[in-house]
């Protein structure tokens, strides 16, 4: 009775809910400031053209939103590459994130959409005047900013940005270089207030891109916020406004409109949550490493070598959780054992569609196999939308991971946005500890 009740009330409440967004266009309400809402960039309501890659089949969509993860892969693993303690080359790669977030700069604030990336530290935006930015873009303008202020080279917040073009001598201002594939960019690092929800970070360091070379197509085009760990991070500029607490829910990559959320600091945090351990790699101290023992097809435990996904800190070698890869990525043995796997369990034949291999026609007795990953202290079960992609007319399914790239020459495996959809991750870094729960966000 009580359950029927509460069914009963769920169902009145989307009833309500529906009818009032049927009122008017859902892209047009703005949440309100104290939210940190949390969009894919390719969604229908997303700010940014041009709008989803229209294409006939949702699987041929999310291959174009993944065409980048290789480039991604291999700059992930240049960080952790053994050769890291030698000096990293001007050009230093940087990545993209696909899902973004409400941002303000400056006194009067100025609005920009930030791609989220927990693999990056520094933040960066387009400035006005920028030549090579997209024309169609949102800029940051300094001369709009009361609160606005330049970095030399002599500030101690400038030794710590990469890709760095400081001359030896001289009070020059601190000018990075950052490259991306075809596109690279030039920034000076400067300082302004930066606003999230209701929190002001007054003098936040960010870079400011004066130029773009090689086409702005694969640069976020305003600008990326860097959830590291590193001394340059929202994280580490915010002191102890957050507590190194944060976490997100992304919503389904079929979501429309701004319905995921970042919450920063422990306030409203989940206070029931599994967790496994947040590993630190000495060599790349950004990036979030987690323990993955294992990996399961249904009831079966992949039989894989443990060095190909634990953590090595005198390698680098492991298992990153990523907030800017597509696709998750193991290297090469572990995604074939885990194909294999699921082939067996799954009847064939089975086609390839773009990066994945493994796709077959749904017959609808078929029931795919849940795909469990394994953390110290936590299992993951995938929800079904986490492991498989669905052609648009429902007929095939694909198994939606896929190896990593082969100049990708040691471990790292990435977990992706796709296997994070609805789920509340929650990056500890004071207790050093990772935490996951189901959490519909769409
Ligand atoms: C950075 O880029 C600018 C503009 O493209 C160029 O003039 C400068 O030499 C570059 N600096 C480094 C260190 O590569
Ligand atoms: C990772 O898991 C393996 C297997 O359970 C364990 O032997 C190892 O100590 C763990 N490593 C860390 C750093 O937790």
């Amino acid at each position: 009775m009580k359950a029927y009740f509460i069914l009963f009330s769920a169902l009145h409440i989307f009833i309500i809910v529906t009818t009032t967004m049927g009122a008017y266009d859902p892209c047009s309400s703005q949440p309100d400031d104290s939210d940190l809402t949390l969009i894919p960039i390719y969604a229908k309501c997303s700010p940014f053209d041009p709008h989803p890659p229209a294409t006939d089949s949702w699987v041929n969509t999310v291959l174009t939103m993944a065409s980048k993860d290789p480039q991604r892969l291999t700059y992930l693993s240049s960080l952790v590459g053994r050769k890291s303690s030698a000096p990293i080359a001007s050009g230093q790669a940087f990545n993209i994130g696909n899902y973004v977030v409400r941002a303000r700069l400056g006194t009067p604030a100025q609005l920009m959409f930030m791609v989220l990336d927990t693999s990056s530290d520094e933040a960066w935006v387009p400035c006005s005047g920028c030549t090579g930015c997209s024309t169609t873009t949102t800029t940051f303008s300094p001369r709009d900013s009361s609160s606005f202020g330049s970095l030399y080279c002599s500030a101690p917040q400038c030794s710590q940005v990469r890709g760095l073009s400081c001359p030896a001598t001289g009070s020059a201002p601190c000018s990075f270089n950052h490259s991306y594939a075809g596109s690279s960019f030039s920034a000076k690092l400067v300082q302004d207030s930066l606003k999230l929800a209701y929190d002001v970070i007054p003098h936040f360091s960010f870079g400011c891109i004066d130029s773009i070379s090689g086409g702005p197509g694969l640069v976020p085009s305003q600008g990326l916020l860097g959830l590291g760990r590193g001394p340059m991070s929202l994280l580490s500029q915010s002191g102890s406004l957050y507590s190194g607490v944060f976490s997100y829910c992304l919503p389904s990559f079929k979501s429309y409109y701004f319905s995921g959320s970042l919450k920063l600091g422990p306030k409203g945090q989940p206070r029931r949550i599994r967790t496994t351990p947040l590993l630190r790699n000495p060599r790349r101290p950004s990036l979030y490493y987690v323990n993955l023992t294992g990996v399961s097809v249904g009831r079966v435990l992949v039989p894989v070598r443990s060095e190909l996904l634990g953590f090595n800190p005198y390698t680098g070698s492991g298992t990153i959780i990523d907030s800017g890869t597509v696709i998750t990525r193991f290297v090469e043995p572990v995604y074939s054992a885990i194909r294999e796997e699921f082939r067996r369990q799954v009847e064939g034949p089975f086609s390839s569609i773009g990066a994945f291999d493994t796709c077959f026609v749904k017959r609808y007795e078929t029931l795919a196999p849940i795909i469990t990953l394994h953390f110290t202290g936590l299992d993951l079960k995938l929800p079904f939308e986490n492991s498989l992609l669905h052609s648009s007319s429902g007929s095939l399914a694909c198994l939606a991971m896929a190896a990593a790239p082969n100049n990708v020459n040691y471990v790292l495996n990435v977990i992706a946005n796709l296997q994070q959809q609805n789920l509340r991750i929650l990056f500890d870094t004071v207790k050093n500890k990772i935490g996951i729960a189901r959490e519909l966000c769409n």
